[in-house]
């Protein structure tokens, strides 16, 4: 690929864990994720035409070649749909060429897709100066997830991916976008955040996630509150007969989790993470009964860490697959990894993989010759 000139702008953007606040981005509640260190980069180079070529450092041969004027949301494609719908929402009117380094696992629910999409608008953003702000780049890559590639996500993970910072979780306000750093410093504490991949691959575009998003949207409405953020545990035992057993299940999960996240935060700054654990764990139970979103290998990661001396653990992000998280003394991770590995090889599971991470920054540009 001789014709690959040097890049004019490089950026790059991390995956995420989200430590609490499932399920609810788009019932306007509270979420509190942090970066992973892996990243993903995209390397980009202005063109005189309206061609776009992308490839990436995984698939050398995979040149993907198209034009502006092809664009075309909902239009179907692989990954670089993802890139494609990015280039839309940012409503480009250049051509440019591509270059994607993707680090994140992928499948593992560590949000591979909205780094790419981040590290992208970030570097379309630079190279164009769009001078897009933090928020509204979470709002443009959320919307080319929404109605470009076709996946009914909520804001959380394309806002970490973008707002991060070293050493901290992000409170996301999913009402308003706003957000509070909460210093997270598990190491001080002799603790590891375990994240335990299931290897069960999992896909938003699949069905459950849009019919519980849809519960949820049916239960405010019958309620008549905007969304569960303005719900209360009160309110909904009182309108329980209005509700499907769904809607009313999948409520209840929102209407806590919501709460948990208030508590999490406070256990946090306090730095009690015996009871940060313990809410951690309800929030896993509560996304198995309630909300259903957990599978027998997560509630395996789950149950087997709890019982090998973890503080709490749940399953994150999407669900039906994807990874566990499991809070950790640092001198117990060794014989817990053990364990789940053992627990998930008598259950005739894949194997997990086990990652650590520490909070890390969120996109950034890494080289700007834009001006060239
Ligand atoms: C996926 C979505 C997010 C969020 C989580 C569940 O990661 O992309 O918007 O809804 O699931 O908390």
């Amino acid at each position: 690929m001789s014709d690959w000139l040097e890049p004019h702008v490089i950026a790059s953007a991390p995956g995420r864990v989200n430590l609490i606040g499932e399920h609810i981005d788009f019932s306007h509640g509270f979420v509190l994720p942090f970066a992973i260190a892996d990243r993903t980069t995209a390397k980009l180079r202005r063109r005189d035409d309206s061609i776009i070529r992308i490839r990436s450092v995984q698939r050398p041969d995979d040149v993907i070649s198209t034009s502006l004027s092809e664009l075309n949301p909902l239009g179907g494609g692989d990954w670089e749909r993802y890139v494609l719908g990015v280039i839309w929402s940012l409503k480009i009117d250049q051509g440019v060429d591509i270059e994607i380094d993707g680090q994140v696992p992928l499948g593992a629910g560590l949000s591979s897709s909205a780094a790419l999409e981040c590290a992208v608008a970030v570097a379309l953003n630079q190279l164009f100066a769009l001078n897009h702000s933090r928020k509204e780049l979470a709002l443009l890559t959320q919307k080319a997830e929404n109605d470009y590639v076709g996946v009914p996500c909520g804001i959380m993970d394309q806002s970490v991916s973008l707002m991060a910072q070293e050493g901290s979780a992000l409170l996301l306000d999913c009402r308003d976008l706003t957000t509070t750093l909460i210093p997270f410093d598990l190491a001080a504490s002799s603790l590891e955040l375990l994240v335990i991949d299931t290897q069960v691959h999992h896909t938003l575009v699949d069905g459950g996630y849009a019919e519980r998003r849809n519960n949820c949207e049916s239960a405010a409405a019958k309620i008549g509150v905007v969304s569960m953020r303005d719900l209360s545990s009160q309110l909904l035992q009182e309108s329980k007969s209005l509700l499907t057993e769904h809607e009313f299940l999948r409520a209840r999960h929102a209407v806590t989790e919501i709460a948990r996240v208030a508590q999490a935060v406070e256990l946090l700054k306090a730095k009690d993470f015996n009871e940060l654990g313990k809410v951690i764990t309800a929030s896993h139970l509560s996304l198995r009964d309630d909300y259903e979103v957990s599978c027998p290998e997560l509630n395996c990661a789950v149950d087997t860490a709890l019982a090998n001396g973890a503080l709490g653990a749940r399953m994150v992000g999407g669900g039906f697959g994807g990874s566990a998280i499991a809070l950790v003394a640092q001198n117990q991770l060794d014989v817990t990894e053990k364990a789940i590995a053992a627990a998930f090889s008598s259950a005739g599971f894949i194997a997990p993989r086990f990652f650590t991470s520490l909070p890390s920054d969120g996109a950034r540009v890494e080289l700007d010759l834009s001006s060239i």
